[in-house]
């Protein structure tokens, strides 16, 4: 049994990833693969209860380093419970956000630090990363934009000022361009439909045996 695919996708707030993350995974389906659609924080039981008891939260209830293992033991339960036995039967893992998102929010845009954020990474999955990852990448304002429409979900950063949003943004196209061979930069401003087709290219592209 050949070991499956792990593709995550990536942005800031209002990208537009939980669409694209389902298209993809119905794309895949169509290619006869086994797909398992997953998301962080959350994708396992466990995780979900640790996602429903931090994201709901106003901002300045948790702690930034407390909010780092909090997302780093959900991250450990997705992955032990979830991700790594569909790996193993050979199934495609679909998640919309993983480590990158620490990397991102806790490490820079909370100013927690990459060092502190790899290095408790090490402990939950050493050298575990994506096959793929999918930047979806958009301006700010379109994303906040997107956001207001769609108000009363998930709040936890979308009260925060452009500039934090920004700050996202420019770190996320940082480590796109620091792991090249790993990221694919999507431009997420276009329709659902026109990236969702760019997604697909990109897949067929990085895995040519689909
Ligand atoms: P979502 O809206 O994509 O489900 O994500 C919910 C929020 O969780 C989003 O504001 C980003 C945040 N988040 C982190 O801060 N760190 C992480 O590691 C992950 C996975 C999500």
């Amino acid at each position: 049994m050949t070991q499956g695919k792990f593709i995550t996708l990536e942005g800031g707030e209002g990208a537009g990833k939980s669409t694209q993350v389902k298209r993809l995974a119905d794309f895949l389906r169509t290619k006869g693969r086994e797909v398992v659609q997953t998301r962080e924080v959350g994708g396992s039981p466990a995780a979900e209860e640790i996602r429903t008891f931090w994201l709901l939260k106003g901002e300045g209830h948790w702690d930034p380093l407390s909010e780092l293992f909090l997302i780093m033991a959900a991250r450990r339960e997705h992955l032990v419970k979830t991700v790594f036995p569909a790996l193993a039967r050979g199934a495609w893992v679909v998640c919309d956000r993983f480590v990158d998102s620490t990397r991102v929010y806790q490490g820079i845009a909370q100013g927690l630090g990459s060092t502190l954020v790899e290095s408790v990474y090490r402990g939950v999955a050493p050298g575990f990363e994506a096959d793929l990852t999918l930047l979806l990448d958009l301006p700010v304002e379109t994303g906040l934009e997107r956001m207001r429409a769609r108000r009363g979900q998930d709040d936890r950063y979308q009260q925060k000022p452009v500039a934090f949003h920004q700050k996202l943004r420019d770190a996320y196209l940082d480590l796109a361009r620091n792991h090249a061979q790993r990221f694919r930069v999507i431009d997420a401003a276009a329709d659902a439909d026109s990236v969702a087709l760019d997604i697909t290219r990109v897949v067929g592209e990085r895995f040519g045996d689909l």
